[in-house]
């Protein structure tokens, strides 16, 4: 598979196989991400994986907490936070061509939380990593995680592996922090489930489109 090719197969996965990704082909994974570019090479990326035992205690950990009345409390402020415009419909059909993948009704409130939960779930993956860079950093800074992730997801996609990007993994640092092993002086940025899709899941019948070229370049002579 080539990038193209990689870049035309990626896409967002939200129902998933028990099985786990061998660990030496997360480990071949990560090793080549840590080749994308970044400004001044400073290289602030960290991902902390979590699988196994340790990710079923995740879970739990993250719905006590939520279950004990705490509110989302991400470092940065959310991709999701003061859209407006084309940027918000976008997100709005975003949402109801992945609620109608599930047959969930856009008045139906009740079913919509609840599959937002499914993000602390790790959609039902086997394993989930968490995007941290220093706290002191910024915008500029987060380009490189940008690019990072998105080398983590081809090359995820390249060896048959699927995933889902989640900002949504930022929402509870603390008891991610208990058990993912996070550098101090770092903030979670966002998070990304992973393993082998679930073809039955219903989740992944979703398709989300894109803006046309003339859209999104321009172009001067
Ligand atoms: C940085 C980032 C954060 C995202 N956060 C979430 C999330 O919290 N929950 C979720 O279900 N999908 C999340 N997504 C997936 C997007 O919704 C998805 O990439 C987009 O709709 C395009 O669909 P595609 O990936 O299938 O092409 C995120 C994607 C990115 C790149």
């Amino acid at each position: 598979m080539d990038v193209t090719e990689a870049l035309k197969t990626r896409r967002t996965i939200r129902g998933y196989k028990p099985d786990p990704v061998p660990d030496h082909i997360i480990r071949e994974v990560i090793d080549l991400a840590r080749l994308a570019p970044s400004n001044s090479n400073t290289q602030p990326w960290h991902l902390a994986v979590v699988s196994g035992d340790a990710r079923q205690r995740l879970e739990q950990a993250i719905f006590d907490h939520m279950n004990a009345g705490n509110k989302p409390n991400p470092a940065f402020p959310p991709g999701g936070a003061g859209l407006w415009g084309q940027y918000k419909d976008r997100q709005y059909a975003c949402a109801f061509r992945y609620y109608d993948s599930l047959g969930i009704k856009r008045e139906d409130k009740k079913a919509r939380g609840l599959t937002a939960l499914r993000n602390w779930q790790f959609f039902g993956a086997p394993h989930a990593a968490f995007l941290s860079m220093p706290k002191t950093m910024n915008r500029a800074n987060a380009i490189d995680l940008g690019i990072f992730l998105q080398s983590v997801m081809l090359l995820f996609t390249e060896r048959g592996i699927a995933c889902c990007a989640q900002g949504a993994l930022a929402a509870f640092p603390d008891p991610v922090r208990q058990i993912a092993k996070i550098p101090e002086d770092n903030a979670i940025m966002c998070g990304i489930s992973f393993g082998y899709e679930d073809p039955a899941a219903p989740a992944n019948t979703a398709r989300m489109d894109r803006e046309p070229l003339e859209t999104v370049a321009s172009f001067t002579t």
